[in-house]
C-alpha cells in the first residue's frame, strides 16, 4: 500500500488544515467543497494563517481546490479520501454514497468527525466498504496538535489501519493512537471534562478568573491560557455545542451530566454575542480606556467586566504536592479540580481504553498538557492520593490502586508508539546530576541535558548542567514544548536592578564559555530543538556539532527587539555560516551585512525551509515531521559519528570600518524614514561595530575569542542603558515587545 494521492472534502477549519499538512508532507492533495469558491477561500486562508499551517508558503499552489460536483472525479485516484465536512449524519451519509461508488478498489475512506460514532456514521455500508473506513480524529490546528485519534470498526482491515497509522506517524508526524468507539474518543472526553470541572469548581469557589487561570494552567502543567482563556479561545458557543453532543452521546449515569449543566452566565455571553476572541470578548476582553488597550476580565458573579488583575501565586516550578498541600483556596481548588479529573479519567479504565497511558498521551498531544491524570497521581503518590480521597466506589482502577498501594503503578510510557521517544527512556534512565534549570540523565554511551524552567529560559545553571554533560556525546532534548526562548531575562534584570552588572558580565562569560565548550569538546553534541528555538536557546544550538530539528520550530536571534544583541556566540557563528558562502569570498562586506540585516530586524523563521536561507538551519542539519522521533534520530547521529573530531577553531577575516560605515548607512536611513528611534540607532550602532570585527582590518585573523569580546562589551553597554532596562522590563511584564 501507499498513500501517493489524497482527497479531503471540506474545506474549513478542519479540512483546510489537514490538506495544509500533507502539503507539508508534499503529498498531492485536492480540497474539495460544495462550491470551488470556498476551497479557493481556504487555501487564501491557509496561506495567511498565523501560526502558518504551512513550512513553506511557496507551495501553496500544490493545494488543488474544487467543488463536489465538478471536481468529484478526482476521488478516482485517490488512495486516501478524508471526509471533513459539517457534523452533520445526513451530509455525511449522503457524501459517503458517492465517495464508495467512485472510489479507487481498496482506497481508505476516513471522517474526521468529532463526535459520531463510528457504527453510525458507517451503518449503510457494505462489509467490504466498511473493510477500509475509520475515523482519524486530527486536532486543531492540524500542523501544530500532534495528536490523532484513529477509530476503528469491526470489519476494519488491521493491516490497513496499521498501514495508516504509521504513515501518519511518519509523514504527518501525528502521535497516532487508536481509539474504541466511544464519545469524545480518549482526547475530547477527558480534556472536555477537565475544562468543565475547572469551570463548575471556580464557579462554586467563587475564584476569580484570573485565578482559576493562574491555578489550572502552568503551576498544573497546563497551558498558561488556563481554562476561562481556553474557553475564550475555542469559543464560548462551540464549547457549548460540544457539551450537548456529550450529554446525547453519554449515559445518564456518567459524570460527565454532574459538569455539563449550563450555567446562566455562560448562556448569557453567548446569547449577547460574547463568544469569546472570536466575539465582543468572552470572560476576557480587551477594551479601549483613554484611547489605551487594556485587558479586562469578567466577574463571574456579577458579570460585569473590569480591569484584569495579575495572579502571583509565588511558584515558579510545577510542583503537584506542594500546590494542592497549600492550606488557601488555591490549593484547595487544586486538588478539587485534579481529583475530580483523577477521578473521571481513571473510571474510564478499562471500559473506554484498556490502556490509562493513552489516555495521558492523548492529553499532552491533543490539549498540552505536560503530564496528564495518571501521572500526576503517580506524581501526588498513590498514599496521599487515598489519604485524601473521599470516594470512589466502582472505579475499578482506583479500587485496585488502594489494594495493590503500588506507587510504581506507571510502568511505560507512550505505549501507542514503536518509536524510542525521550518519554520511554527518560523513566529507565538514571539522572546523574540535576539543579534548578536543568537534569542530567546518563545512558551507557550519552549522556541527555533537558532544560527544566518556564520555557526552558536559560541561566548560570543551565550552562553549568550543559558543561558536566559534556563528559559523553551529548543529546540536548526535551520534551516541555519550547526548546528554549531564550536567555532568562528577568534572571537578568534582577542584578541590572541591583547595578550588580558584574553579575550579568560574569554569566555572560559563562554562558559563552559553555557555548564555545559544546562545539569543541571531545565528544559529539547535537540539539534537538522544536518549538521556540529563540536567542540563547539559538546559541545553544548553533554551538552544537549536529541538529536534529523538529519541523514546528520557532527560531532566530530577537535580541535587538529588547534593545540588546546576541552575545553567546550568536554573531560569531551567523558571521562564520554568512562568511563560508561563495559572495562572502568576492565580497568583504558581505557576510556582515547580511547578518546585520537578520540580527538587526530580529528576523524569525517558522519552519525549517524558513531557516536555511537565513543559515538559521543548515542543509545537512536533520528536519523531521514527528516529534517523537528527535531522539532516535539523534541517537543515529551518534552510531554514525563514532569516529568524530572537534572541528578547527575558526577564524575570521572581516573588514572593520568599510562595512561598519555600510551599515551605519543603513540605520540613517531607517532613523530618516522613522522606522527606528535613537535607542535604535545606538543598539544597531553596537551590533554594526561587532559585525564588522570592531578595530580590524580584512588581513587580520580574528580568533573567536575575539568576536566574543566584541559581543560582550556591546551586550554590556546596552544592558547598562535605561532605555534598554525599560525595553526588557515592558517585554518582561506584557509579554510583548516595545515598538520602536
Ligand atoms: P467547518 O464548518 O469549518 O467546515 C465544514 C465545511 O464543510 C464547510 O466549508 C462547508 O462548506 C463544507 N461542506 C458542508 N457540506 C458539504 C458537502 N456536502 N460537501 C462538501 N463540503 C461540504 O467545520 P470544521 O470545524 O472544519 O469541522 C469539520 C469536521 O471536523 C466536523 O465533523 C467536526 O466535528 C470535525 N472536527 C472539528 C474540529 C474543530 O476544532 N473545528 C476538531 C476536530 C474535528
Amino acid at each position: 500500500m501507499e498513500i501517493k494521492k489524497v482527497v479531503v472534502i471540506g474545506s474549513g477549519t478542519m479540512g483546510s488544515g489537514i490538506a495544509a499538512h500533507l502539503c507539508n508532507a508534499n503529498i498531492p492533495v485536492t480540497l474539495l467543497d460544495l462550491k470551488t469558491e470556498i476551497s479557493e477561500q481556504a487555501r487564501d486562508r491557509i496561506h495567511k494563517s498565523r501560526p502558518p499551517l504551512l513550512l513553506d508558503k511557496s507551495k501553496i499552489n500544490n493545494i488543488k481546490v474544487g467543488n463536489i460536483n465538478d471536481n468529484f472525479n478526482t476521488i478516482k485516484d485517490a488512495d486516501w479520501i478524508v471526509e471533513a465536512v459539517v457534523e452533520r449524519i445526513d451530509v455525511k451519509h449522503n457524501i459517503y454514497e458517492k465517495i464508495f461508488k467512485d472510489r479507487k478498489k481498496g482506497a481508505i475512506v476516513s471522517s474526521n468527525t468529532s463526535s459520531i460514532p463510528i457504527k453510525v456514521l458507517s451503518q449503510n455500508l457494505t462489509a467490504d466498504e466498511k473493510k477500509d473506513f475509520c475515523i482519524t480524529h486530527f486536532f486543531n490546528p492540524v500542523r501544530y496538535m500532534g495528536l490523532l485519534e484513529i477509530v476503528k470498526n469491526d470489519n476494519n482491515d488491521l493491516k490497513k489501519i496499521n498501514f495508516l497509522k504509521k504513515f501518519c506517524e511518519d509523514e504527518l508526524g501525528k502521535g497516532a493512537i487508536i481509539c474504541n468507539d466511544t464519545p469524545g474518543f480518549l482526547g475530547n472526553r477527558v480534556g472536555v471534562y477537565a475544562m468543565q470541572i475547572a469551570m463548575t469548581e471556580a464557579f462554586r469557589m467563587k475564584l476569580s478568573v484570573e485565578e482559576a487561570d493562574a491555578i489550572f494552567g502552568r503551576p498544573m502543567g497546563i497551558p498558561k491560557t488556563g481554562i476561562f482563556g481556553l474557553y475564550d479561545l475555542i469559543g464560548i458557543d462551540l464549547m457549548a455545542d460540544v457539551l450537548k453532543s456529550f450529554v446525547k452521546e453519554l449515559p445518564e449515569t456518567d459524570k460527565f451530566h454532574e459538569v455539563a449543566k449550563e450555567i446562566p452566565l455562560v448562556k448569557k455571553l453567548i446569547e449577547t454575542g460574547y463568544t469569546g476572541r472570536k466575539g465582543k470578548g468572552g470572560f476576557y476582553r480587551v477594551n479601549k480606556t483613554g484611547g489605551k488597550k487594556v485587558m479586562e476580565a469578567l466577574n463571574l458573579e456579577t458579570g460585569e467586566y473590569s480591569l484584569s488583575k495579575k495572579i502571583d501565586i509565588k511558584s515558579e516550578k510545577i510542583d503537584l504536592k506542594i500546590l494542592i498541600n497549600r492550606d488557601d483556596k488555591y490549593g484547595q481548588y487544586a486538588w478539587a479540580v485534579i481529583s475530580k479529573i483523577i477521578k473521571y479519567a481513571s473510571s474510564l479504565v478499562p471500559g473506554v481504553t484498556k490502556e490509562f497511558n493513552d489516555i495521558d498521551e492523548a492529553m499532552r498531544l491533543g490539549f498540552n498538557w505536560t503530564k496528564g491524570p495518571f501521572e500526576m497521581l503517580e506524581e501526588i503518590g498513590v498514599k496521599f492520593f487515598f489519604d485524601k480521597i473521599d470516594e470512589y466506589k466502582g472505579n475499578n482502577f482506583l479500587e485496585n490502586l488502594a489494594k495493590s498501594k503500588n506507587e510504581k503503578f506507571y510502568g511505560e510510557r507512550q505505549k501507542y508508539t514503536e518509536i524510542e521517544t525521550l518519554g520511554k527512556v527518560k523513566k529507565t534512565a538514571i539522572i546523574i546530576d540535576r539543579n534548578n534549570s536543568a537534569e542530567i540523565y546518563r545512558f551507557k554511551d550519552y549522556n541527555i541535558v533537558e532544560f527544566t524552567t518556564k520555557a526552558n529560559a536559560l541561566d548560570y545553571d543551565s550552562m553549568d548542567a550543559l558543561k558536566k554533560a559534556t563528559d559523553k556525546p551529548l543529546i540536548i532534548i526535551n520534551e516541555s514544548m519550547q526548546f528554549s526562548a531564550g536567555v532568562n531575562l528577568s534572571y537578568t534584570m534582577d542584578f541590572a536592578d541591583k547595578n550588580e552588572f558584574r553579575s550579568i558580565e560574569k554569566f555572560i562569560r559563562y554562558f559563552q564559555e559553555t557555548c564555545k565548550h559544546l562545539k569543541y569538546s571531545e565528544h559529539p553534541v547535537i540539539s534537538a530543538p522544536s518549538g521556540l528555538t529563540l536567542g540563547g536557546g539559538f546559541e545553544v544550538m548553533v554551538h552544537s556539532n549536529f541538529v536534529a530539528s523538529h519541523t514546528n520550530i520557532v527560531v532566530g536571534l530577537v535580541e535587538t527587539i529588547v534593545g540588546l544583541i546576541p552575545a553567546g556566540g550568536g554573531c560569531k557563528e551567523m558571521l562564520a555560516r554568512w562568511l563560508d558562502t561563495d559572495e562572502a569570498k568576492n565580497n568583504p562586506n558581505y557576510a556582515p551585512l547580511k547578518v546585520f540585516d537578520i540580527i538587526g530586524y530580529g528576523k524569525t523563521a517558522t519552519s525549517p525551509v524558513e531557516a536555511e536561507p537565513l543559515k538559521y538551519l543548515r542543509p545537512q542539519d536533520k528536519k523531521i515531521m514527528n516529534r517523537n522521533s528527535l531522539l532516535e534520530v539523534s541517537k543515529k547521529i551518534l552510531h554514525e559519528n563514532i569516529e568524530f573530531k572537534a572541528p578547527i577553531e575558526t577564524k575570521f577575516n572581516l573588514p572593520g570600518k568599510s562595512a561598519k560605515e555600510e551599515m551605519i548607512k543603513v540605520l540613517e536611513k531607517l532613523y530618516n524614514e522613522k522606522i527606528i528611534l535613537d535607542h535604535g540607532v545606538k543598539v544597531g550602532t553596537e551590533l554594526a561595530h561587532v559585525l564588522s570585527g570592531g578595530d580590524t582590518n580584512i588581513n587580520k585573523a580574528l580568533s573567536e575569542e575575539d568576536l566574543f569580546k566584541l559581543e560582550l562589551d556591546a551586550f554590556m553597554r546596552l544592558i547598562e542603558t535605561k532605555e534598554t532596562q525599560n525595553r526588557i522590563k515592558h517585554t518582561l511584564k506584557t509579554g510583548k515587545p516595545l515598538v520602536n
